[in-house]
């Protein structure tokens, strides 16, 4: 089968692109094309001009490329702290690498979570670990697959306001896909929808809905239902999250009372 077909997507410094498209529509498979851990069977992937269709992850990463995972990978063990720190080594010494790391944790609102196990934090938490360990390199393009996935509502307009400030303060270039509406048509200064490995459509935020309304039966509904399956996973994470919380709780208060 073909996963992908025919489609073309330029991202540039200092924008935000959101990719939309029903489950399937090969939005991680672009993302893994992108960042070289997929190789396309025909067609060319070019950074800033070069061709890098050929070269591994690391090489297009050190050339300013950077992902976030649909599916966590934090490294559990290590500190919040640790986790993001890595991802400014290598390109940055140690002192700059712990200077970038507190800088985001202030931003991303993980500086009391800092010392903690990263893989001890409830599954939205450890996206934005893994967010802030994509920025901490300073890449000059950055593709997140749904960093959002598990954040509680409430941490949502935070989160738009960092992708803003990294296309700002940053002036990077931010690939993003989520199923979060609100915060796609929030974020994003232009759109791609993706269906069944096609590109489907593109326009701002705007023309997108608009887009949406009018072919509500077709592609409306297959993304507003896949929106409304992620956000009651998504919730059903969060309650699970405190109920655990709740549990420990619990037992810390009956360890003390004993
Ligand atoms: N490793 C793989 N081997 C075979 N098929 C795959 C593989 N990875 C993805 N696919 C298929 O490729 C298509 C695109 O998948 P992809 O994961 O890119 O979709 P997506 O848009 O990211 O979906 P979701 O919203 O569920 O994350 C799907 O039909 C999927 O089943
Ligand atoms: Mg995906």
């Amino acid at each position: 089968m073909q996963a992908l077909q025919d489609v073309t997507l330029e991202l540039s410094p200092h924008e935000v692109v959101g990719l939309i498209g029903p489950n399937g529509a090969g939005k991680t498979t672009l993302i893994n094309l992108l960042t070289g851990f997929d190789r396309p069977t025909s067609g060319t992937i070019e950074l800033d001009g070069r061709d890098v269709t050929g070269w591994n992850p690391p090489r297009r990463a050190h050339a300013g490329l950077a992902r976030t995972f649909q599916h966590g990978h934090v490294f559990s063990e290590l500190s919040v702290r640790e986790n993001v720190e890595l991802g400014a080594l290598g390109v940055a010494g140690a002192g700059e690498a712990r200077r970038r790391a507190r800088e985001l944790l202030a931003a991303l609102d993980l500086e009391r979570h800092e010392r903690l196990p990263a893989g001890t934090l409830p599954h939205g938490e450890q996206r934005k670990v893994a967010v802030a360990r994509a920025l901490a390199a300073r890449p000059r393009y950055v593709l997140m697959d749904e960093p959002a996935a598990g954040l509680p509502e409430s941490d949502v307009e935070p989160f738009a306001g960092l992708i803003r400030s990294v296309r700002d303060r940053y002036e990077a270039g931010v690939l993003i896909v989520d199923h979060n509406m609100a915060l796609m048509m929030e974020v994003s200064d232009r759109i791609e929808v993706l269906d069944q490995g096609r590109a489907l459509a593109r326009g701002t935020p705007d023309e997108i809905r608009r887009n949406i309304d009018v072919a509500a039966a077709y592609l409306g509904e297959s993304v507003m239902a896949e929106d409304e399956r992620v956000r009651a996973e998504d919730e059903r994470v969060v309650a699970e999250d405190e109920r655990v919380r709740a549990e420990d709780e619990r037992v810390v208060a009956q360890d003390e009372d004993a």
